[in-house]
């Protein structure tokens, strides 16, 4: 599921396509007009595209979003850049198997601006973090995370940017420990065995 750059999903896919690959990419899901869904075109794999505008309400749209996402029926749900954020319905379906990346050393700086909010607060690392998905915003168990130094002169750009090039190694390391090995969960805290 994405709506920006989609360069976190092209790494999952190169990872799908590798011959030892542990999982595929069963369809991909947009909320709008992005790279994501032109990748989807070039790739042959399914596009859910699904816009909360084209329903009355956010509530129809989660139900409808779950009904398409479960007819492809994923093992894994894999958020990469997709930023809404998912309701009961889909969160009913899917609970437990839903996973994030967040540009940013959760739970420091959740939200749509992890990055920015990490460089106006003056921290001197932050990173990556991939986690299970709940109800609350980026709250869910983690499951892994990664340090990116923060430098003087970065941009908000050139931080993303650098944090993007650790996501796209460690979101696709997760996906394949957890469909090889699976998770177990404990309180607060999820274990890959
Ligand atoms: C990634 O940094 C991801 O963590 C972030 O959007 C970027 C997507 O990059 N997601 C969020 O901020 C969600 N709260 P991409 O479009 O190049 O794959």
């Amino acid at each position: 599921m994405a709506s920006g750059t989609g360069s976190l999903l092209e790494s999952l896919l190169r990872r799908s396509d590798a011959p030892d690959a542990a999982y595929r990419v069963a369809a991909i899901v947009v909320d709008r007009d992005c790279r994501a869904a032109d990748i989807s075109r070039e790739s042959g794999i399914q596009l859910i595209d699904c816009r909360v505008a084209a329903y009355p309400d956010r509530a129809a749209w989660d139900a409808d979003l779950a009904a398409r996402v479960g007819a492809a029926e994923p093992e894994w749900v894999v958020t990469a850049g997709f930023m809404k954020i998912l309701g009961p319905a889909f969160l009913s379906r899917f609970g437990g198997r839903v996973v994030n990346s967040h540009p940013a050393l959760l739970p420091s700086f959740p939200g749509a601006h992890g990055v920015a909010d990490a460089l106006a607060h003056g921290v001197k690392v932050t990173g990556a973090t991939v986690h299970l998905v709940d109800d609350g915003v980026d709250t869910g168990p983690i499951l892994a995370q990664e340090v990116v130094a923060i430098r003087v002169d970065d941009t908000e750009d050139s931080l993303h940017e650098r944090i993007k090039s650790v996501e796209r190694i460690l979101l696709a390391d997760v996906v394949t420990d957890l469909v090889t090995k699976g998770v177990v969960i404990d309180g607060r805290k999820a274990i890959i065995p």
